[in-house]
């Protein structure tokens, strides 16, 4: 698994824009940058939605005070899932969604969740990270149900 010091894998996400679904690389999302990136088993879901994604949505201002370039979310989802889910949550530009659709990132970093058996296949586990131009800063892996170690209350302590 993905872990601090490590470079971020070189993977491309897709993003929805107002031409449709567009590629990002990791590169162009991680070189020369502070991000935060969060990621959850999907788009929609009652701890994604209700407080993982509204926690780094509320403490935009509080994370780009500390220098916080971007703010970034990931799942298994496909960029229409991930675009409709950031029209539904008013993120606007405040959250980067990474659509990770084919769980290359997820494979890549070691971070992946079998829950076939809830009906919802191959997703991510809970986490966040700090990463500072490609370099993994700090790693908060989820180890029970809710969204505290990879919180955004949790990570204004780390950047
Ligand atoms: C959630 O509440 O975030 C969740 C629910 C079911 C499956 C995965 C995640």
């Amino acid at each position: 698994m993905i872990k601090v010091g490590d470079h971020f894998p070189e993977v491309t996400f897709t993003v929805m824009t107002s031409d449709g679904p567009k590629p990002k690389t990791s590169d162009e999302i991680f070189k020369g940058k502070k991000v935060v990136l969060f990621g959850l088993p999907g788009a929609f879901t009652p701890t994604c939605h209700r407080n993982h994604l509204p926690g780094y949505r509320d403490n935009y201002d509080a994370l780009k005070a500390k220098g916080v370039d971007t703010i970034a979310v990931t799942a298994v989802n496909d960029a229409f899932v991930m675009g409709a889910w950031r029209d539904a949550t008013n993120c606007g530009d405040k959250v980067e969604f990474l659509a990770d659709g084919s769980a290359k990132f997820a494979q890549a970093a070691g971070l992946g969740l079998d829950l076939t058996e809830r009906g919802l296949g191959m997703r991510m586990r809970r986490f966040s990270m700090l990463v500072v131009d490609g370099v993994v800063k700090s790693m908060n892996l989820e180890e029970g149900t809710g969204a505290e170690a990879s919180g955004a209350a949790a990570m204004l302590e780390q950047v």
